[in-house]
């Protein structure tokens, strides 16, 4: 019989987590100050961060130690499994092996407890009582709000309007641990405020969330940090954890991946996964192809452009050279909320354009015919983030079958979609739509990146 799961036990937790920086083949770009642009100081930086997160964003150590309090923490759920996906494979006829890292397992349901369980560490460490915060599908939010309820942190979350009102369960869910949550454009902060003012039946964006959950950090006079769930370095590194158990777990398989497939939102799951495969590309000599995978309805790194430019709307977050929509952008209100970002990771950003990695945009329509497949043949509902790695995990299983090629695919599940069923409606009712912005949209947007002159 095929072995489906291949599972380790949690000794294997003690290894740091892996800094891409270390590695990176590209020189690293200053991150800059959204109103000098001139490089940021610490001091800036103190007033959103910890200084234990701000050492890591910065660090350029191969190997960063987790923590013992996390380490126990992680032991809840951690190490996830890594499957083998048969039933699919036998349902898409193909020679590929799929395999696919299930980070659904974790009690909030996906992979951002990854980086929320030391993000409360370290902020609970030096004295801070309160984070605030920004959610698009509400995944952040409730991981969030569970490692605050881990380390009694109260938890200030900023949730995207059109999210919110999809998704009522996530909200409750992160009311239940003790969160408390906005819906984004609020009339918390002056800059919800004067979105609402000028566009009140705005969808509203991460973008836009960021900046209400900045500025309610920057104004608490120093009681409250920001928290951010993806992007930043420091956020990829906490992530490493995946790429490092699916080497492990790829060993028992007695396999080696061609190909290794994550969404990318801000590219925390794929950085997660990806890195440690990367870091064996760079080391030692292997050759895995690694595949971001984003929406054609946010397609930053597929029709973006690799320039300095803001985290948020209101620029009061720190300027990062990326590949960007423009901070202006608006997506269309797509069900996977946690895509909808304008911008893209400093690392993901520099490896795309060194072409050390790869990237594809996928249609909305196109993911929730994946979803379904996985669904009805390994019996997991998916995230509809997820959808999108799954879709190009099939389109890659169906090209290794045209070529009679036995492919080995990697891809991360990086949540579950069990509180996304309107969204699931929505697709099995035929409402669904794909959604394509035409080129002057987003020249118009890009037109708003600052002028840097470095
Ligand atoms: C399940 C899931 N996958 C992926 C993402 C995308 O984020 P990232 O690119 O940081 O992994 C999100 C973001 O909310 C998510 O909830």
């Amino acid at each position: 019989m095929t072995q489906t799961k291949y599972l380790i036990d949690e000794r294997h937790l003690t290894k740091p987590r892996y800094n891409v920086n270390a590695d990176i083949p590209i020189a690293p770009q200053p991150v800059l100050h959204p109103q000098s642009l001139e490089p940021v100081t610490p001091d800036f930086l103190s007033q959103i961060f910890p200084m234990g997160l701000i050492e890591q964003e910065v660090s350029s150590d191969r190997y960063i130690p987790i923590p013992e309090e996390v380490r126990e923490i992680y032991k809840l759920w951690r190490p996830t499994p890594l499957v083998r996906a048969l039933q699919l494979e036998k349902a898409l006829d193909t020679p590929a092996h799929i395999y696919f890292k299930n980070e659904s397992v974790s009690p909030s349901g996906s992979h951002k407890p990854n980086t929320a369980v030391p993000q409360a560490f370290y902020n609970k460490a030096e004295g801070i009582k309160s984070l605030t915060t920004e959610t698009g599908a509400g995944q952040w939010g409730s991981a969030l709000s569970m490692a605050g309820s881990y380390f009694d942190l109260k938890i200030e979350v900023f949730m995207v309007r059109v999210s919110y009102n999809q998704k009522p369960y996530r909200r409750l869910m992160m009311e239940t641990f003790g969160g408390d949550v906005y819906p984004s454009p609020s009339d918390r902060t002056a800059y919800g405020r004067a979105i609402l003012d000028k566009t009140p039946d705005t969808p509203g964006t991460l973008g836009m969330a960021i900046s209400e959950a900045v500025e309610a950090a920057v104004t608490s006079g120093g009681k409250k940090k920001y928290s951010l769930g993806s992007v930043l370095n420091h956020v990829l590194t906490h992530q490493s954890v995946i790429g490092e158990e699916t080497l492990k777990q790829m060993e028992l398989a007695d396999e080696y991946p061609d190909v290794v497939i994550g969404c990318v939102g801000g590219g925390s799951n794929f950085g997660g996964i990806a890195y440690p495969f990367l870091r064996e590309n760079l080391l030692n000599g292997q050759k895995t192809r690694l595949l971001a995978v984003e929406p054609a309805a946010a397609p930053s790194l597929t029709r973006g452009k690799y320039t300095f430019d803001y985290g948020d709307t209101a620029r009061m977050a720190p300027v990062l050279k990326m590949f960007t929509l423009g901070h202006e952008f608006v997506p269309a209100p797509l069900h996977a909320g946690g895509l909808r970002y304008h911008g893209m990771s400093a690392s993901v950003s520099a490896l795309y354009d060194g072409g050390y990695i790869e990237a594809v945009a996928v249609p909305q329509i196109g993911t929730f015919e994946a979803a379904l497949t996985f669904a009805r043949t390994e019996g997991i509902i998916p995230a509809p983030e997820t959808a999108h790695a799954i879709k190009a995990a099939i389109d890659e299983a169906l090209d290794a079958k045209k070529l009679g090629e036995k492919r080995i695919i990697v891809f991360n599940l990086s949540g579950h979609g069990y509180f996304d069923m309107a969204a699931y409606d929505e697709y099995l009712s035929g409402k669904l739509q794909n959604y394509q912005h035409p080129q002057p949209e987003i020249d118009e947007a890009l037109s708003k990146v600052p002028e840097v002159t470095i």
